[in-house]
């Protein structure tokens, strides 16, 4: 039986202030169940609207790629500064703590190593063991124009097939191949087909003409990271995607291969979420290192 109300203050239906409905702040994230919309919140701050993900996942076809011979020592001290944690369910039931506060968006698809024919990916993991790891988002690789390009977008439908079951996210990431020039011709076909195709996300290169990338996906834009470049010209790349439509950065290398790992985290922070100059956050870089 209900407890019965016993307050003598008079009740207050508030008649005169209407129920608030507003629109979820993600570019073309709006029709979501609630369920997909508390995921994707949980990658990109509401506040900033932007994400700062730090990718780790390189080890599934890589091996030990250098600077995450160890996860658990040089990535452990990085992960309070970051949003999200890009890895695979190994790293993360053997090395992360499930305390940590990050979302995690898993990588979600695999098969060959570098040495045999990329593009040959299949589906990774199950819904199931995404859900029973609480995950925020599964990321796949497609490879349009590669030699298994079909397969690899047919990876990505069955995923979102199942991701909408439950609410899950998919972030589509562009894969460049050798044979595939990376420039704005190629990167808005291949966005615009993995944002046509159901991916909530998409993970792609900054290229010269980004801007219109940006503008043709109808979803939002997360910057891969790529090669470890010096510090100066990751944070100007980081600065001109986020001022040309991305709505966050994916970086790896260019993070934990820096110098100054946390010192470079923090600066592409600054760029990301607090819109910060190359030059303020450069110096921010600097400074952090050197103290
Ligand atoms: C992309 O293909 C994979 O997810 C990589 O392992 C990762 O995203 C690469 O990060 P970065 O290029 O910034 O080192």
């Amino acid at each position: 039986m209900a407890e019965q109300d016993f307050s003598k203050k008079e009740k207050n239906y508030y008649t005169d202030i209407p129920q608030k409905s507003e629109a979820f702040f993600l570019k073309g994230s709006n029709s979501y169940d609630w369920g997909m919309k508390n995921r994707l919140a949980r990658i990109f701050n509401p506040k900033s609207g932007k994400t700062v993900m730090l990718a780790f996942d390189h080890g599934y076809f890589q091996g030990p790629t250098t600077g995450l011979e160890r996860v658990d020592v040089t990535i452990r001290p990085l992960i309070p500064y970051a949003d999200a944690l890009m890895l695979t369910r190994g790293i993360l039931r053997s090395v992360i703590e499930p305390s940590v506060a990050n979302s995690v968006v898993m990588r979600a698809s695999g098969g060959p190593s570098i040495l045999k024919e990329l593009s040959n990916e299949q589906i990774a993991v199950d819904m199931e063991d995404a859900l029973r790891m609480n995950v925020s988002a599964v990321a796949v690789q497609v490879f349009i124009g590669g030699e298994f390009e079909t397969q690899s977008v047919h990876n990505m439908t069955r995923l979102v097939d199942r991701g909408m079951r439950y609410g899950m996210p998919v972030l589509g990431v562009t894969a460049v191949g050798k044979e595939l020039t990376r420039d704005a011709r190629y990167i808005s076909l291949a966005t615009r087909i993995l944002a046509e195709l159901g991916a909530s996300i998409v993970k792609t290169y900054h290229v010269p003409g980004f801007e219109q990338v940006a503008a043709a996906c109808p979803v939002p834009i997360v910057m891969a990271g790529g090669k470890k470049l010096p510090e100066k010209e990751a944070l100007q790349m980081a600065h001109d995607a986020i001022s040309q439509g991305a709505s966050g950065v994916d970086m790896g290398r260019n993070i934990f291969q820096s110098d100054a790992p946390v010192a470079m985290l923090n600066a592409v922070r600054k760029v990301v979420h607090e819109g910060a100059s190359v030059k303020e956050a450069y110096q921010y870089y600097q400074d952090m290192k050197n103290k």
